[in-house]
């Protein structure tokens, strides 16, 4: 391919690219599948690698992130951010309104309305259409560039496209995690024994301020926009403002309205109060503007916030029922869940019977005894929860709840561990969630994908005594399933076949498969990317682990108990005797594996073949070493996409060698 062809070839793909992602972010619809889109930016980025010449800055490859950021470096705002002062009551916004209308002596002026959106605030600046800078609010005066997190958003344009389009101009908005995603996140990280996530909001402040955007991408962000500032036009509202903005393909959240006098704003108020909590995020109250810049400027502002916009917050809504009984649920790793189990209640649009407790800690600080009358509230979360409890009401006789000491599935006797909120039924062999959680854990496609297998096959294998552990799955035999009611010769091979699959499973998939405490599956890479074989994991110790990048004390302490346990061992042993792969497969001795002997590198970016970690290995498994920064006695630099500028910079400086991973390849050929 010429170098003229490959620009023709990137440009129409990032067109194409463009265009596909316009259509799902900007009008809901899509004409290619999800798996379509990706070929076509899998294709954009192996050609921006030939050809780096053509990778620009507003290429669609920037989406999937690479970058790491060591330090956020600080920026100052052009103007401040302010922030909102609250009001909460009808009398709050009258006196309000009443506040404007005497500043605006003999003016007519309209409101424009906007929910409040929960999430992170943030500055965007354009420069000829394109998005040069991201910001967090910071102290309002100085924030965090977080530019290369930022253009992992799919929905923000990294180019602007309009006629009469402002030199440069500043957009100010609201990064958020649809709630969905969050959900999905927490799930995850439920199944793997991670605490869980607090709530959407913190949750998009984390990712922001994540050092590898790569992960950032992983993490699909969304934002709205609300504000625009310029000098290049004439605004004359905040209306017009906005229709900018949508017209310049940025994201506006379609729930604005006009509003001509305070009881519009009242009644956009009364529309909204229910119908937020279906919107895709989090929503905590609405905004209401003055609509005209002009008297926007002659309202001002005082040092925290302006006087032209206040928010009005919304009451978390909440109703009184009946705490009926508690119930706990054991989960995978043998963690109790207790469960309120509530007379039925309508709030918020359905109907509440259940509220989470979380631990025994929770429900001495909220002091419940059963029949109690409580209060459960909704926020962003799908289960409600207790927030207190109404003494007055409290039945006579009534009594402290005793938490259970024993295991509600297997009768073991409980244990907490000091400092450990959360009680643990330590019969992992024998208590029948544990067993089958284990191994719908095992089957998972982020596992051993043996997807032919589901739940309700994991409980029926398990009641038929069939699997007790993950290595039974091994023993099956075309008889004990065919046997089973409901298994005609089809569903039977599907299985079998699914299982013999996943003895091709990578290695650090099997790890993570496991279902060892707190080792997720970025977890089993490192360790898995690290140590390269599972003996050498098992025989690691305390200290050993703790020196892996990323590896705590808590993970290093779980995975050293793992392994010393007799019956975990033995259930490594009876998985590799059933050829899983437990290793990266190394052989250190032969000449292959010494080609890069005593080499350094620092591998930097996002690759096209591999990931990161599995160049990593590479390196290591012939004999090269991994190093984590770039100084003068390094040998290469293997730079991917996306990598820093200053990496490379100080690379060039210190006369370090850059290599391409198709280089790297070639070295290993
Ligand atoms: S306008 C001068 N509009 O609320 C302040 N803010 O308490 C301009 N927020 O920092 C902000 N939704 O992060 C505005 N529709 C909306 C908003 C909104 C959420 C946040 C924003 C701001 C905070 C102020």
């Amino acid at each position: 391919m010429t170098n003229e062809e490959a620009k023709q070839e990137i440009e129409q793909l990032s067109t194409k690219i463009n265009y596909h992602n316009d259509l799902y972010y900007q009008q809901n619809t899509s004409e290619i599948s999800d798996y379509e889109f990706d070929q076509l930016l899998e294709q954009l980025i192996q050609l921006e690698e030939k050809f780096p010449e053509f990778r620009y800055p507003d290429s669609p490859s920037q989406r999937v992130g690479g970058t790491i950021t060591k330090d956020f470096t600080t920026v100052f705002h052009n103007y401040p951010m302010l922030s909102l002062s609250n009001t909460y009551s009808e009398e709050d916004l009258t006196e309000f309104d009443q506040r404007v209308a005497k500043a605006l002596p003999d003016q007519d002026y309209e409101y424009f309305c906007e929910l409040k959106f929960d999430g992170v605030a943030i500055s965007l600046r354009y420069e000829d259409g394109l998005l040069t800078l991201a910001t967090t609010r910071g102290d309002g005066v100085r924030g965090d560039d977080i530019t290369a997190n930022a253009k992992t958003i799919r929905s923000l344009p990294l180019r602007v496209h309009a006629d009469n389009l402002p030199t440069s101009f500043e957009v100010r908005g609201e990064v958020f995690m649809p709630r969905s995603v969050f959900d999905q996140l927490n799930q995850e990280r439920e199944a793997t024994g991670e605490a869980l996530l607090a709530n959407p909001r913190n949750t998009t402040s984390g990712t922001l301020k994540m050092q590898d955007s790569s992960m950032v991408a992983k993490r699909k962000l969304d934002c709205y926009l609300y504000s625009l500032a310029t000098d290049g036009i004439q605004i004359d509202t905040h209306e017009e403002a906005i229709n900018l903005l949508e017209k310049w393909g940025i994201q506006v959240s379609p729930t604005y309205q006009k509003c001509r006098s305070l009881q519009e704003v009242l009644d956009y108020i009364n529309k909204w109060e229910e119908k937020r909590l279906s919107l895709p995020l989090d929503t905590d109250g609405i905004v209401i503007k003055v609509n005209s810049t002009q008297q926007q400027k002659l309202l001002g502002s005082t040092a925290k916030s302006p006087r032209w916009a206040i928010a009005y917050k919304y009451k978390t809504q909440s109703a009184a029922t009946i705490l009926r009984d508690i119930t706990y649920q054991v989960g995978r790793t043998g963690a109790i869940t207790p469960v309120a189990n509530l007379e039925p209640v309508a709030l918020a649009g359905t109907v509440v019977k259940r509220a989470s407790l979380h631990n025994a800690n929770e429900i001495e600080r909220l002091g419940i005894r059963y029949g109690d009358t409580v209060f459960v509230e909704k926020g962003g979360e799908i289960i409600p929860k207790i927030t207190g409890v109404d003494e007055s009401k409290r039945p006579a006789n009534s009594q402290p709840i005793q938490y259970i000491t024993y295991c509600p599935e297997c009768n073991t006797p409980l244990v907490r561990q000091e400092g450990e909120a959360v009680h643990f039924c330590p019969n992992q062999s024998g208590c029948p969630p544990q067993i089958k959680g284990r191994i719908e854990h095992f089957i998972q496609r982020n596992a051993m994908n043996i997807d032919s297998m589901g739940k309700e096959t994991v409980a029926l294998f398990y009641e038929q005594g069939l699997v007790k552990t993950v290595a039974d799955l091994y023993q099956l035999s075309f008889d004990d399933i065919f046997a089973l009611e409901g298994f005609k010769e089809q569903a039977t091979q599907n299985i079998l076949d699914g299982i013999d699959a996943s003895r091709q499973i990578a290695f650090p998939r099997v790890l993570f498969a496991l279902g060892i405490r707190y080792v997720g599956r970025t977890v089993a890479e490192k360790l898995a990317g690290h140590f390269l074989s599972i003996e050498a994991i098992a025989q690691a110790s305390y200290e050993q682990l703790i020196e892996v990048p990323e590896i705590g004390d808590r993970i290093a302490q779980s995975v050293v108990e793992y392994f010393s346990d007799p019956e975990n061992q033995q259930l490594v042993n009876e998985l590799k005797e059933a050829n899983l792969q437990f290793s990266l497969q190394v052989d250190t001795q032969s000449p292959e594996n010494q080609l890069l002997s005593g080499k350094t590198f620092v591998v930097s970016g996002v690759f096209e073949q591999f990931s990161r970690e599995e160049i990593k290995e590479k390196v290591k498994m012939h004999g090269g070493k991994v190093l984590s920064s770039v100084s003068g006695k390094l040998d290469f630099l293997l730079a991917g996409n996306n990598m820093g500028p200053a990496k490379r910079k100080k690379a060039e400086s210190l006369e370090v060698q850059i290599i391409s991973e198709e280089e790297f390849l070639a070295m290993l050929d």
